[in-house]
């Protein structure tokens, strides 16, 4: 899966940078979000106005003069992976040295990000002792080399060089991004539930939405397909797909439709109980006296969940202020398979913090108290003890 994955495309100065157009269009079609940078030799070989048609927003091709304050930190930053293509053997001899003195070398100096090289070249320049050394380095370094592959070469010859076709590249970055959780697709739900009193008041609770947001960030991460039901307007974690909710019964109605579509729903989000009767169609006004608010039940989207006939694998949270007792008696109610308890009234913990300390309840009444984690570790923890249970 590569939707909405951020990544950027270097392209160098061989023959076959006009594959890497074609490598671009197929990254576009299936919905990453791609960057690109040419060298200064790549351009000899293609107009970066055909890349910048491609990937539809202009490309990069140098350190200075450009709308970027510092293009190879922030692009080394912003990309999820690096894909050079085609790797000459010139950049392939700069990147094992450490050089940084263009955009594309200084970018791969700058990044954290995994990068994957695809070397295209004549047979005599990959079999040279230097491009070998090179290779070694660069795979020693941690970088991923796909080919080059045995085939016709520019000018007629034939042999080792040819740089692996688009589509074997393109799967290349899939299985790059290919997690322990790929093939799984998996609901999520974040954020606290408004219900509306008048045009604009409601009935709300202090979640932030940060824990589901972490929770479909690492599950994103993992290679999972993501879909994510919220009521939050948190930054969405790359890879997500959301499903923007402000009640409890528009939360309840997305999850419902969804829910027997997953293999596993993590249900994070703190959903009102309660909610007006009523709404006043107009702002309520101080001088027209103390309202009266009468309150009745939200739909309870766990259970209904969990008593679908295709039900998926069932994470719940629940929120308590002292004793954990509430939840306990929630693991059995409502049939999950997991519960994540935390007393929000614990520093460091609950709404809106950036850290949790959660115990998690299991139907065989068996319980782990994790310690004080940023939620992001939580996240983590979480989705590595539900690929332990779900694969036992
Ligand atoms: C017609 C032509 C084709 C070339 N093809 C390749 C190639 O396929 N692979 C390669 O490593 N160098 C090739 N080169 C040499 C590179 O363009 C040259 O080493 C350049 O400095 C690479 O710069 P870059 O890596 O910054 O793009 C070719 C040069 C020419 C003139």
């Amino acid at each position: 899966m590569v939707k909405d994955r951020r990544i950027l495309l270097a392209v160098t100065g061989g023959i076959a940078a006009y594959k890497a157009v074609y490598l671009a269009r197929r990254l576009v079609e299936r919905g990453a979000d791609l960057e690109v940078i040419m060298t200064e030799s790549a351009r000899q070989f293609v107009g970066e106005q055909t890349f910048a048609a491609v990937a539809g927003k202009p490309v990069t091709t140098d350190l200075f003069g450009t709308d970027r304050v510092s293009p190879h930190t922030e692009l080394g930053r912003w990309a999820e992976l690096i894909v050079v293509a085609p790797a000459t053997a010139a950049s392939l001899s700069k990147l094992a040295a450490g050089l940084s003195d263009d955009l594309l070398s200084a970018t791969l100096l700058a990044t954290a990000a995994p990068v994957l090289l695809a070397p295209a070249m004549h047979t005599e320049m990959w079999e040279h002792p230097a491009t070998q050394r090179n290779v070694t380095q660069l795979i020693q370094d941690g970088h991923r080399l796909i080919g080059p592959a045995v085939g016709s070469l520019a000018g007629g010859d034939e042999g080792t060089g040819r740089m692996v076709e688009p589509e074997e590249i393109v799967k290349a970055i899939e299985a790059a991004f290919a997690g322990p959780l790929s093939g799984w697709r998996v609901l999520i739900s974040a954020g606290g539930t408004r219900e509306p009193i008048d045009p604009v008041r409601y009935v709300g609770n202090r979640s932030s939405g940060k824990m589901g947001y972490a929770i479909a960030e690492s599950a994103a991460a993992r290679g999972a397909e993501v879909l994510l039901v919220t009521s939050s307007h948190l930054p969405l974690p790359a890879g997500v797909e959301s499903f923007p909710v402000e009640t409890a019964e528009e939360m309840a109605d997305q999850v419902w439709r969804l829910a027997h579509t997953v293999d596993v729903a993590v249900l994070a989000a703190a959903v009102a109980d309660f909610r007006p009767v009523a709404q006043f169609d107009s702002k309520l006004r101080r001088a027209d006296g103390i309202p009266e608010l009468i309150l009745e039940p939200t739909p309870d989207i766990l259970a209904g969940v969990t008593q679908l006939d295709d039900r998926p694998f069932v994470v719940g949270f629940a929120a308590e202020t002292g004793s954990l007792e509430g939840a306990r008696r929630k693991v059995t109610d409502k049939g999950v398979d997991l519960l994540v308890a935390n007393n929000v009234s614990d520093e460091g913990s609950g709404f809106g913090t950036d850290t949790n300390r959660v115990t998690i309840m299991r139907p065989d009444g068996s319980t782990d108290e994790w310690p004080l984690l940023g939620k992001r570790q939580v996240a983590d923890r979480l989705w590595d003890l539900v690929l332990q249970i779900r694969q036992s």
